[in-house]
């Protein structure tokens, strides 16, 4: 070998260390895990039996997580399908998992008009008193069982119409009055005093009569002494959705003092209308500039919370399902997109690696 052979070797020796020492830095990261990064929880929305039959996934939810939130099983109608009989099995498991891996549970929810089951809607309609009576039994005995072991709890789901400021007409709504709010939260508050109870919906962050006539809802339940203690900005946004319009949101609701919960968040590309199977299929393929900016996006989102929301009201950011294979988008939308931080592989994207340089950057 001569001179120059042994110096264009040592060149490419040293390249190639260095491309590895790059690369294996990322993987390092993704080692760690996400919520080392985060000063606030980092959470994740998921059906429970899904996590526990998926050891990959698993695994995953394990390193990156320190915050569960149950996608489906703690809601009303999994939890009394029936008139009477309680289903506490699954929640029992949840809060194992929970406990076993050190996170917190976030209870998800106690009122929410989609997941009213049709029993209790029938008889309402026959006797709206009885409805009243009801929320009261139903809320207490949940929330004494899970005294101390739910964290926090959404109380009230989406209680406004999806766009605009009206009050949504639900049954709880034509039953009780307004007050069921109000209500709903006193009685969980008499149930646990020490958990965080939140109001929580979908598209405050950009529809700014939506989240004014949350604003004013918030202030009425405060001046009644409602124990209102949160306010869940449900976040699942589109790619147009424009930031500075999330930026003001997120500056008026940290105004009420609450806790702020970025509770359900993903970021879509296509189009919808909010309803069920009403996905608009704009983008049939997910490029490696959409991945690119989606990842600046999820990045400019983790940024504005830390700036925005004062510290002692940051409740943390939580992802409804982090798989591009297990999100809920596809199948309620009926469309295909790429909403999350893993893909249908189960492999960080971009989007993974912005979001965790999002959680590190000091502002
Ligand atoms: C809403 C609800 C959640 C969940 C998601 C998506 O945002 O708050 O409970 O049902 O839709 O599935």
């Amino acid at each position: 070998m001569n001179y120059s052979q042994y110096f264009n070797s040592i060149v490419i020796i040293i390249t190639i260390s260095f491309l590895f020492s790059c690369n294996s830095g990322v993987k390092k990261e993704e080692l760690k895990g996400l919520k080392i990064y985060a000063d606030f929880p980092i959470g994740t929305a998921i059906k429970i039996n899904t996590l526990l039959k998926d050891t990959v996934l698993q695994k995953l939810q394990k390193k990156n997580f320190n915050s569960i939130t149950s996608a489906s099983d703690m809601k009303m109608n999994s939890i009394m399908p029936k008139e009477g009989v309680y289903s506490w099995k699954i929640v029992d498991s949840i809060v194992n998992y929970a406990q076993e891996n050190n996170q917190r549970l976030f209870g998800h929810n106690l009122i929410w008009h989609s997941s009213t089951p049709n029993w209790v809607q029938e008889k309402a309609s026959k006797d709206s008193l009885w409805l009243g009576v009801f929320m009261k039994e139903y809320i207490t005995n949940y929330v004494t069982r899970y005294k101390g072991k739910v964290a926090a709890w959404d109380v009230v789901n989406e209680g406004l119409e999806s766009h605009g400021g009206e009050v949504r007409k639900t049954i709880w709504y034509n039953a009780i009055g307004k007050d069921y709010i109000a209500k709903a939260f006193q009685y969980a508050h008499e149930a646990d005093p020490e958990a965080i109870l939140f109001y929580n919906d979908f598209n405050i962050e950009r529809d700014t009569l939506k989240l004014n006539s949350t604003l004013n809802m918030i202030k009425e339940l405060q001046a009644k002494g409602a124990p209102i203690s949160g306010l869940g900005f449900q976040m699942h946004i589109r790619m147009d959705t424009p930031d500075e319009v999330i930026a003001n949101s997120l500056k008026k609701a940290v105004e009420t003092g609450l806790q702020i919960h970025i509770s359900e968040l993903d970021i879509i590309f296509n189009k919808h209308d909010d309803t069920r199977e009403g996905g608009i299929q704009v983008y049939e393929n997910l490029t490696e500039e959409m991945r690119k900016e989606q990842a600046a996006k999820y990045k400019n989102l983790v940024k504005m919370y830390k700036s925005i929301v004062p510290k002692e009201q940051q409740y943390g950011i939580t992802f409804w399902d982090f798989t591009d294979r297990d999100t809920w988008i596809k199948g309620f939308f009926n469309i295909n997109d790429w909403p999350t931080i893993f893909d249908e592989n189960l492999k960080p994207k971009p989007a993974y690696f912005s979001f965790l340089e999002g959680l590190k950057e000091t502002l």
